[in-house]
C-alpha cells in the first residue's frame, strides 16, 4: 500500500465530509451520520480534534477524534469513535492515528488519555493494548438521552 499520512484536521470541507460519513457506519451502523454543520462544530471546537489518515493518493482512509479538556483533577483527554477502512486494515493505520493523538494531548498537557472499547472489538482491543492502553477496573455508564 501507498505510504500514509496523518493530520489534523482543519477544514471542514467537501471531502473530509463524505469521507466520515463513509467511513463511519463501519464503527457503527445506528450513528446518524454527520451533516455539514456538525463537522463544521467538529472542527472549530476548541476541544475537539479531528485525524485523519490519508493515503500516497490523497484518499482519506481512517479518521479518529480526540477531546482534550480541563476537569478539577487535570487536563484529561478521551479519544473516540476510531476507524480504519476495512480495505486497508492491519496495516498500522489505526496505530499511527492513536500515536498522533497521544502526542497531540500530550502537548496539551493531559495527564491521561483514556478511551472504551467493546471486547468484541478484537483487533481495536489488541491493537490499544499493544500501544500501551491498560485496562481499568471501573464501571462505565451511560444515561441514554434518545427516544
Ligand atoms: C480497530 C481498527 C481501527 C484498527 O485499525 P488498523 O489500521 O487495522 O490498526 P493496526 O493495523 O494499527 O492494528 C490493528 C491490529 O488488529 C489486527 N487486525 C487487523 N485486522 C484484523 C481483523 N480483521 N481481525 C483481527 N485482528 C485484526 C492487526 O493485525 C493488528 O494487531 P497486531 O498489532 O497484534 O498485529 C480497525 O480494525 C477498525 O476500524 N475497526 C472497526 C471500527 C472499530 O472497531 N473501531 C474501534 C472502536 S473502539
Amino acid at each position: 500500500m501507498s505510504e500514509v499520512t496523518v493530520e489534523e484536521a482543519i477544514v471542514a470541507d467537501p471531502e473530509l465530509l463524505s469521507a466520515i460519513r463513509r467511513l463511519l457506519p463501519q464503527l457503527s451502523t445506528s450513528a446518524p451520520v454527520p451533516e455539514a454543520y456538525d463537522l463544521e462544530t467538529m472542527i472549530s471546537a476548541p476541544a475537539t480534534s479531528l485525524f485523519v489518515a490519508r493515503r500516497g493518493d490523497g484518499r482519506i482512509v481512517g479518521t479518529l477524534t480526540l477531546a482534550v479538556f480541563r476537569i478539577p483533577s487535570g487536563v484529561r483527554a478521551w479519544i473516540e469513535d476510531v476507524i480504519v477502512d476495512d480495505q486497508v486494515r492491519g496495516a498500522g493505520i489505526g496505530a499511527a492515528l492513536c500515536h498522533a493523538a497521544i502526542e497531540r494531548a500530550r502537548r496539551a498537557g493531559a495527564r491521561t488519555v483514556d478511551l472504551t472499547s467493546n471486547p468484541s472489538r478484537e483487533a481495536a482491543n489488541r491493537l490499544y493494548q499493544r500501544l500501551g492502553f491498560e485496562e481499568r477496573a471501573t464501571n462505565v455508564y451511560r444515561f441514554s438521552l434518545e427516544g
